[in-house]
């Protein structure tokens, strides 16, 4: 795709299960454009605290422990000190503890230079909380990729059922409900609009749907 100006920075937020994962991405293949997925880096912190029992709620001891792990992003997968945990850090568990760790400040600014470097060469498609509101708040496009919560609890139900995991919905509805409202309270870079963001909702849009508005967006 040639008809955008180089760089190009397109950043979309949304709620988790909202498919902004999958459109991110896609759209970074289909534009030949880096891809950030930050909720990623959330993650791989959340379980290297984990398993280096670190607390949870220690801000400066969370912070000693990003200078000292290695992170990187390899053809699609994910390395936490050279280990593939590209399957890890999708646990349940570790994407609820990501969401908590996520509250702290000093945390939130130590990643910032680290995120934003991912912004080079022909451009990035970045998908996250804050993608549009403080990690790049002059992106090109911005985008809130919204979706109920009936209907990400279905997706998620979906995807469970393809792995053999039988999760009743509405369990997976009150671990969303829980989930957004840590994201969308606390205090530093909660999840919220843009004022110039375009808000899609894929309730009713296919993921093919979706990349296609957002592209004739660009
Ligand atoms: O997108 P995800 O589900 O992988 O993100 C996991 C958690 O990480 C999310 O619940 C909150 C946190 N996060 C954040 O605070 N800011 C971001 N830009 C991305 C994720």
């Amino acid at each position: 795709m040639n008809f955008i100006k180089k760089p190009y920075l397109l950043a979309i937020d949304g709620p988790a299960g909202s498919g902004k994962g999958t459109v991110a991405k896609l759209l970074s293949k289909k534009l030949n454009l880096n891809y950030l997925d930050s909720g990623a880096i959330y993650r791989l912190i959340a379980l290297s605290a984990m398993e280096k029992k670190v607390d949870l709620e220690n801000d400066k001891n969370l912070v000693d422990l990003i200078r000292r792990v290695d992170i990187n992003f390899i053809d699609d997968q994910t390395f936490l000190n050279n280990t593939n945990v590209s399957e890890k850090i999708r646990y349940e568990a570790v994407g609820k503890n990501a969401s908590i760790i996520a509250k702290h400040l000093k945390l939130r600014k130590e990643i910032l230079t680290f995120q934003r470097n991912f912004f080079q060469g022909d451009g990035l498609v970045a998908e996250g909380r804050d993608m549009t509101t403080v990690v790049f708040p002059n992106a090109d496009l911005k985008i809130y990729l919204d979706a109920s919560v009936n209907e990400r609890a279905k997706r998620r139900h979906k995807q469970l059922m393809l792995l053999g995991k039988d999760v009743s919905i509405q369990n997976l509805i009150d671990d969303i409900t829980a989930r957004d409202k840590l994201d969308k309270e606390r205090i530093h870079s909660p999840l919220s609009i843009a004022d110039d963001a375009f808000v899609l909702n894929s309730d009713d849009l296919s993921i093919d749907q979706t990349v296609n508005k957002i592209l004739k967006l660009i």
